[in-house]
C-alpha cells in the first residue's frame, strides 16, 4: 500500500476491524490508535520513515496496545493522550486538554475533548485545505461510538461539536463498522435513498477489500441518523435501539 499524493495518509487493517492510521511528511510519520505494533514498524522500515509521534484517542486495548513497543524502536517518539488518562495511558509524555494546540508535521493539531465512549476520549483535528479529524471510536461512518464511561447527554453534545466543524472534513475512526451501520439504519428508514446508495459503494470496497473510511462530513450528515438527530431524546432512542440490534 502506498501514501496517496493528496492526503499523505493511509489506514493499516489490524484485528478484525481496526484501522491503524499512518500520517506521513517526508519521512516522518504520525501514528494514531496503534492497537499493535508489528505492522506499524514492518511498514515504517519498509519504507525506510521514522515515528514521530502516536497520538491516543482513548486507553481501549485496541487503540494502545502497540504503543509500547513503538517506544521501544523509536525511544524519542511523542507520546499524545489525555492528562486525564495518565494511569490508563501511563507512558503518555505529552499530556493535553480539550483546546490544546500542537504542531505535527507542519499542521496545527487542534484537542477537542468529545466524551461518550469513555470518560475521557479526545480527537485531533488537523488544520487543512481539507481538514482531517481523527475521531477514535466517537463517530463511525453512519454509526457512533458505544457509551461505555459517559452519558448519552455527553455523547450528543460530543457530535455536535464534531457537526461544527467543516463540512469538507474528512473523518478517519478507528474501526471499519461501515456495512453494519448502514443495514441497521435502513431497517429505520427503509426509504432512505442517500442510504440505499452508500450501502452500493460501500459493498463494492468491501469486494474490493478497499477502506470505507476517510469519510466526509457533509456526506456523513445526510446518511448518519446519529448525527441527524436533532434532540438528545431522539439521540438516546437510536443509541439504545443500535446497541439492542444484532
Ligand atoms: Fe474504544
Amino acid at each position: 500500500m502506498e501514501f496517496n499524493k493528496e492526503q499523505k495518509i493511509i489506514g493499516l487493517r489490524v484485528l478484525s476491524d481496526n484501522v491503524i492510521w499512518l500520517w506521513k511528511k517526508n519521512n516522518s510519520v504520525v501514528v494514531v490508535d496503534p492497537a499493535l505494533s508489528k505492522p506499524v514498524i514492518e511498514y515504517l522500515r519498509t519504507y525506510n520513515l521514522k515515528l514521530e509521534a502516536i497520538l491516543q484517542t482513548h486507553h481501549h486495548l485496541d487503540h494502545i496496545g502497540g504503543t509500547e513497543n513503538l517506544i521501544k524502536e523509536w525511544p524519542n517518539v511523542k507520546v499524545i493522550a489525555s492528562v486525564k488518562e495518565k494511569d490508563r495511558i501511563p507512558f503518555q509524555n505529552i499530556s493535553v486538554k480539550n483546546g490544546d494546540k500542537l504542531h505535527l508535521l507542519n499542521k496545527e493539531v487542534q484537542v477537542f475533548e468529545v466524551i461518550g465512549h469513555t470518560r475521557s476520549h479526545i480527537a485531533f483535528y488537523v488544520k487543512n485545505k481539507v481538514p482531517i479529524l481523527f475521531v477514535g471510536d466517537t463517530l463511525f461512518s453512519a454509526g457512533c461510538g458505544r457509551i461505555f464511561e459517559g452519558t448519552y447527554k455527553q455523547m450528543y453534545n460530543s457530535l455536535k461539536i464534531i457537526k461544527s466543524l467543516p463540512k469538507n472534513t474528512l473523518i478517519y475512526c478507528a474501526h471499519e463498522y461501515t456495512k453494519s451501520n448502514l443495514l441497521w439504519a435502513l431497517e429505520l428508514e427503509p426509504e432512505n435513498q442517500n442510504i440505499k446508495n452508500k450501502l452500493i459503494e460501500v459493498e463494492k470496497k468491501n469486494l474490493l477489500k478497499e477502506l470505507t473510511i476517510p469519510f466526509l462530513l457533509e456526506e456523513e450528515m445526510e446518511i448518519n441518523l446519529f448525527l441527524r438527530a436533532d434532540n438528545l431524546k431522539r439521540f438516546t432512542y437510536l443509541r439504545a435501539n443500535k446497541d439492542s440490534w444484532v
